[in-house]
C-alpha cells in the first residue's frame, strides 16, 4: 500500500544490481510513493543489463557512474538535477565490494591495494558523493541522505575482513558530512544498518547462510528482509524524519540488543 509519503520529491539511487538488491527494492518502493529518480551503478554492473527493467518500471533514467570517481558523480548530480527539473530531495548510497572478500584473503593476509580499494568503493564513495553534491548546491533544503552499513563496524564477524572496517569509516563519514549538511542546508545524513540480505554483496560472505541463519535465530523480529530494508529507506527519506540525522540506525530484528535467544540454546543444546 501507499502513502504518497514521497510525493514530489527527487532522488538518486544507487546500487541497484538485481532483483535481490537492497537499491532495488529501494527504487520500485520510492517510485510507488510518488518520487521522480534516476538510478545509478557502475558502468561494468549495467553491463548484464538488468537494471533497465527497473529504469523501465520506475520511469527512471541510468546515469553510470564508477563511485570511486569524482568526475563520474560530478556527471551524476549535474545530470540528474537536470534530467529531474531541480534539487535532490534523497540519495541512497547502497554500494559495498571488497576484493579481498571476493578473492577469500583471510585477515591475516589481505591485499593492501584491495585494501584501500574497499575502502574507497564501500566508504569514501560516500564522502565523495556528499562533496559533490555540496560543491554544485545540488542538495534541497531538508533533504536526507542514506547509506546502508552492517554490524561488523562493532562487532567482530571474521569473514567480513575488511569490510568491517569500511562500514566503521562510513558510519564515521555519515555524522561528520551529517554535521556539515544540517549546518549549510538543513540536510540530514544517517546510516541504516541492515540484517544479513541474501543479495550478490551479501551472499559474497564466507559462510553466508550459516551467518544469515544465526543472526535470524538471534534476532526476536528474525532478520529485516531487503524489502523491509526498503520501507525503512522510505521513511527516512520522506518529511516524517526531518530531526533525525548523524545516527547509525539498527534495522536487525533486534539482533543488537539480543543476548542469547531460546532458539540459539536450544540449537547448541545437547539432545536428550
Ligand atoms: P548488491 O550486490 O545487490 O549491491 C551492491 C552494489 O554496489 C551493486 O549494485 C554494485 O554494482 C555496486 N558497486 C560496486 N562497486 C561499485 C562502484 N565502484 N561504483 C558504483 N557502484 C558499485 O548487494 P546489497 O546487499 O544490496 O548491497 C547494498 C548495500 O547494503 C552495500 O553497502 C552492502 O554492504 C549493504 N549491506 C548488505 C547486507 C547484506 O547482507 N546483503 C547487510 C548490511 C548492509
Amino acid at each position: 500500500m501507499a502513502y504518497n509519503l514521497l510525493k514530489g520529491k527527487r532522488g538518486i539511487i544507487s546500487g541497484a544490481l538485481n532483483e535481490e538488491s537492497i537499491a532495488w527494492k529501494v527504487a520500485l518502493k520510492a517510485h510507488e510513493e510518488g518520487a521522480e529518480i534516476v538510478l545509478t551503478n557502475a558502468p561494468l554492473a549495467m553491463r548484464m543489463g538488468e537494471i533497465n527493467k527497473l529504469a523501465e518500471t520506475c520511469n527512471a533514467q541510468i546515469i553510470p557512474a564508477d563511485a570511486t570517481s569524482v568526475e563520474d558523480l560530478e556527471n551524476l548530480f549535474s545530470k540528474s538535477t537536470e534530467i529531474l527539473g531541480g534539487k535532490i530531495d534523497f540519495v541512497l548510497h547502497s554500494i559495498g565490494m571488497s576484493p579481498n572478500i571476493r578473492k577469500g584473503k583471510n585477515y591475516g593476509d589481505l591485499n593492501y591495494d584491495w585494501f584501500q580499494k574497499t575502502l574507497d568503493i564501500s566508504a569514501l564513495s560516500f564522502h565523495k558523493m556528499m562533496a559533490v553534491a555540496e560543491k554544485q548546491d545540488a542538495m534541497n533544503e531538508w533533504g536526507s541522505i542514506v547509506a546502508l552499513s552492517y554490524i561488523a563496524a562493532q562487532r567482530v564477524f571474521p569473514d567480513y575482513t575488511d569490510m568491517s572496517q569500511a562500514k566503521a569509516v562510513l558510519e564515521s563519514i555519515a555524522r561528520n558530512y551529517g554535521y556539515r549538511f544540517a549546518k549549510l542546508k538543513n540536510v540530514r545524513v544517517n546510516t541504516i544498518s541492515q540484517s544479513p540480505t541474501m543479495t550478490t554483496a551479501g551472499s559474497g560472505v564466507g559462510g553466508f547462510d550459516a551467518f544469515f541463519e544465526y543472526a535470524n535465530k538471534m534476532s526476536p523480529l528474525g532478520n529485516a528482509s531487503a524489502e523491509d530494508c526498503a520501507n525503512y529507506c522510505i521513511m527516512m527519506f520522506s518529511d516524517l524524519t526531518r530531526k533525525v540525522t548523524m545516527q547509525n540506525l539498527m534495522h536487525d530484528g533486534g539482533f543488537s540488543s539480543t543476548g542469547i535467544t531460546e532458539d540459539i540454546v536450544e540449537m547448541i543444546s545437547p539432545k536428550q
